[in-house]
Order: C-alpha cells, then structure tokens, then sequence
C-alpha cells in the first residue's frame, strides 16, 4: 500500500505521515527534507538558490546530511523553497522518491507533488490543509520551544511566501490531487486529526 500525504508548510502533514506509517508499519520518506539538503547545501557552498545551476550541482549532497538538525530550520524551509521550483532539481531527485514508493511492502511519502506527480497512483492519498495563522502559531510554538529567537509575524511572512512560491511554480505546484481526500486540521488536535487520516486510509483502501 502506498500513501500519500501531501499539504503546506506547518500543515501537520509530517506528523501525519509518521503516524500513519507507524500504524500501517510502513517505511516513511519526507521528502521535504531532500528539497531542504539541497537548499542548505548551495546555502553552505556560498551560493544563491534562485540559480538554477548551483541549484543542481547541489543535488549531489551526501545521505548523511539528511539528519543534520540545521536542515530543520527556516534558512534550509526557504531555500528548500527557491531551490524547488527548478524542473532540473525536482527531475534530479525524482528517481528517488519513485524509488522509494515503489518497495514491495508499499510506504508513506509527504511532500507537495506526491499524490500528482510522485506516485499517483498512491492507494490512498491525503490532503493536509490548515489556514496559515493557524500553521504559523504552530511552527512559532516549535520555534519558540527549540529556542529560536524569532517573532510570530516573521513566521507568518515566511509560510505566506512559501505558500505563494509552492503553489504557483510551473513544475509540479503544491495542489490537491483530483482523488485527494481533503484533511482540514486548523481545529483539531493531532490526535484527532491522526484517527482521522487512519478512517480517510481505510476508507481510500475500501474503494479499491
Ligand atoms: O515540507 P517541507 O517544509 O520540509 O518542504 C520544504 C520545501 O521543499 C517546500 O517549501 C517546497 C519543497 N518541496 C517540494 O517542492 N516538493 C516536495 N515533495 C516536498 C517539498
């Protein structure tokens, strides 16, 4: 079984898909985070990630910087970002979440473009949404807790420009699949938006 989670910045899709997985016993794959490595590392390289050919140059980071915390901060979101919405980065990293969701036990996979574009053919697909006060309270929050100096507005100028640059690139922009099941978690706790996902799961499984 493969499922597809897919939603903004802060939309909770992360602890979604985890969760899922864990209940399901899948293998899980955020791919945000191999958007977010090659965005830090043309950040390290002294580089821009606007341009397209430093951009891609810095797809060939090594595995073991996936698990660097710095990846999970708002430089690495930004640049993870710009460095996105480059057909030649999001085609470099595709073999690889394909690679991913096509194991023979199935697996979990979160992104943007999972339900369109990476396995649309996903057995059951999910579309996480929130507003963006909401998402940006919730990442100040976590922010806060790591102890990050920052302030609530410049979060929510950040989601709201991610949202923007995410949603409206030419290459596989964030959208709903047409066979999304829509999950609105702005008045919800986790835990009830994650009984939720497992009942969207199973009813996605009944269908087929
Ligand atoms: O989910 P995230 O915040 O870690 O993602 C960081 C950025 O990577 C996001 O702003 C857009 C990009 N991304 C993408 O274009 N496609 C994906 N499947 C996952 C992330």
């Amino acid at each position: 079984m493969i499922i597809a989670v897919d939603g903004p910045a802060a939309s909770g899709k992360g602890t979604i898909a985890r969760a899922l997985a864990r209940h399901y016993k899948l293998p899980h794959l955020d791919t945000g985070l191999l958007y977010r490595a090659v965005g830090q590392t043309v950040l390290d390289r002294g580089g821009d990630p606007a341009n397209a050919l430093e951009a891609l140059a810095a797809c060939d980071f090594t595995d073991d910087l996936l698990l660097d915390p710095r990846l999970k901060l708002a430089a690495a979101g930004n640049a993870a970002s710009v460095v996105s919405a480059h057909p030649a980065v999001r085609q470099a990293l595709i073999e690889r979440q394909c690679a991913f969701a096509a194991q023979p036990g199935g697996a979990v996979l979160d992104g943007r473009d999972i339900g369109t574009v990476i396995a649309p053919q996903a057995d059951a697909k999910i579309f996480v949404r929130a507003t963006s006060a909401i998402r940006a309270r919730r990442r100040y929050e976590e922010l806060v807790r790591a102890g990050v100096a920052t302030s609530f507005d410049k979060v929510l100028t950040d989601i709201k420009a991610r949202d923007l640059r995410d949603s409206t690139r030419a290459t596989a922009p964030l959208r709903q699949a047409q066979d999304a099941a829509l999950l609105d978690t702005s008045y919800m706790s986790i835990e009830t938006a994650i009984s939720r996902a497992i009942t969207l799961v199973e009813s996605a499984r009944a269908r087929v």
